[in-house]
């Protein structure tokens, strides 16, 4: 596949997205979300990539928001489309892949960057990173999912702290509260995040897409979290990995998983 303003790289079984347009330190247009969505659904479907990695090119931004240029005109209907868009597309799709997807954090993550970040299913920070939702400075609220996601995975005093100063906080800070699980030096960003990769590749895919689903219906209007455990945990005995994963145990061998 050829893309304009993502690179996609394929190893050892870990599909690596970067997002490339540095000279605007990598913002969302509406181009690149398609893009990513492209990607990733094409990720999705190779049985041979068992996780993801999103990043962004260069040392300075992960993702510096959703290109402002973009949407400086728009109308309320357009607005709200825009909105609508983003989310299915990219912000939505991605927290619902059933492959594990990981941000790593390399620098500025701010607005669509963080909402972006928020829909992986976790990040790693470098320790130059910065996260904030700064859209209220610019008139506007979150709208790829950061008014939803930010007090799932910090509560809901920081979030609401954090969007309305539209403030940036440290590596360090986001890893105290949760935002990201691990910072690192930027040299070490990419090979912790691959190693980190490699121990859930361990693992069998088919479970660890239920997982994700499960963990999932947690945060998902009119779904009951526990009976989505239960019908995906019966589930698990029905496929060969359960097989394997469990004969592979009781005759003290390594399992080797297929994800089926
Ligand atoms: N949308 C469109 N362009 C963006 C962008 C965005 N969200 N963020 C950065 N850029 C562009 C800048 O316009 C600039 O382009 P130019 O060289 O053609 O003028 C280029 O990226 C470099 O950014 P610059 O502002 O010069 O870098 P800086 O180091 O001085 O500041 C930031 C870095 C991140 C603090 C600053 O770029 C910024 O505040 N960006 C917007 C963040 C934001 O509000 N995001 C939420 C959007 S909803």
């Amino acid at each position: 596949m050829n893309f304009e303003n993502i690179l996609v790289a394929e190893e050892n079984g870990i599909g690596q997205i970067t997002i490339n347009r540095p000279s605007k330190l990598n913002a969302l247009n509406m181009a690149t979300i398609q893009e990513l969505h492209n990607a990733l659904e094409s990720l999705e479907a190779n049985e041979n990539i068992r996780t993801i990695i999103i990043t962004g090119e260069g040392e300075k931004a992960f993702v510096a928001g959703a290109d402002i240029s973009e949407f400086a005109n728009f109308s309320v209907e357009e607005g709200a489309q825009l909105a609508a868009q983003g989310q299915e597309l990219l912000f939505d799709f991605v927290e619902n892949l059933k492959t594990p997807t990981i941000a790593a954090v390399n620098g500025f993550a701010l607005g669509g960057g963080l909402e972006l970040a928020m829909a992986c299913h976790f990040r790693i920070a470098s320790d130059n990173a910065k996260m904030g939702l700064p859209e209220v400075s610019l008139g506007v609220i979150p709208g790829y999912g950061g008014t939803q996601r930010l007090p799932q995975l910090i509560g809901k005093g920081r979030a609401m702290e954090m969007i309305m100063t539209a403030g940036m906080i440290s590596a360090e800070d986001a890893f105290r509260v949760g935002l990201v699980n691990h910072v690192v030096p930027q040299a070490e960003l990419l090979s912790f995040t691959k190693s980190l990769a490699q121990r859930i590749m361990k693992n069998s895919p088919m479970a660890i897409s239920k997982a994700i689903k499960a963990v999932n219906a947690n945060f998902k209007e009119g779904v009951n979290g526990y009976e989505t455990e239960i019908r995906n945990f019966g589930k698990c005995f029905g496929t060969e990995d359960f097989k394997e994963g469990t004969t592979a145990f009781l005759e003290k061998r390594k399992a080797e998983f297929t994800g089926k």
